[in-house]
């Protein structure tokens, strides 16, 4: 008997009535209240035993070590769709793979921003105005240019991951000193191995 006057007033709120008047309320950007937490300040509301002053210069490194992860990152996705040359198959593929795993970076390293009671950026806005790899042209560039952008943009990466790592564990924040080495450092460490064999001036026909 009661499931027979649901499905009954489901049916009428469907074809007539308060149904129709639902709406979504939209703009209310243009009148937003305070956010809940403002960029550049931490929270302490994840007990994770690390005091305030600790979880501060972790997160403005990890956010700067984020802008310039996504801009690797995107600078991979644009030498992917772009590159030409007899090292094309090689390369179209290599950087795709190198997108996806410094995507998987950028995750850890915002998610652990959050972790720490900070705000990570997100936006491309923001990246631009913060990283420190230097602006790629919008031109489609020969190979081994693009090579030589990326091994660039690795080694900004890795001195910063050096100079983060070690003041992390000197302030006692384990989990970022492991983020930045095991994950930042070593992902970055393997594909410049893999990306400048590319750049390697040898011989192909006869040994040396
Ligand atoms: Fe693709």
């Amino acid at each position: 008997m009661a499931k027979s006057s649901a499905t009954t007033k489901t049916k009428d709120t469907q074809t007539s009535g308060p149904a129709s008047s639902i709406q979504p309320i939209m703009n209310q950007q243009f009148d937003a209240p305070k956010p809940l937490q403002k960029y550049g300040t931490v929270s302490q509301r994840l007990p994770i035993g690390l005091d305030e002053k600790t979880r501060q210069q972790s997160v403005t490194q990890l956010n700067q070590l984020l802008a310039d992860t996504m801009t690797l990152r995107d600078m991979y996705k644009k030498h992917h769709w772009q590159v030409v040359g007899p090292t094309f198959y090689q390369l179209h593929l290599l950087y795709d793979k190198h997108y996806e795993e410094q995507s998987t970076i950028v995750d850890t390293i915002a998610e652990r921003i959050q972790i720490l009671g900070g705000v990570a950026i997100a936006m491309a806005h923001d990246v631009a105005e913060l990283t420190t790899i230097p602006r790629t042209p919008r031109d489609r560039e020969e190979a081994p240019i693009q090579v030589s952008r990326l091994l660039e943009a690795h080694q900004i990466i890795l001195k910063n991951c050096h100079d983060y790592a070690k003041q992390a564990d000197e302030a006692g924040d384990d989990g970022t000193n492991d983020v930045v080495v095991s994950d930042v450092m070593r992902t970055n460490e393997l594909q410049v191995w893999f990306v400048s064999e590319h750049v390697v001036d040898t011989q192909l026909v006869r040994s040396e």
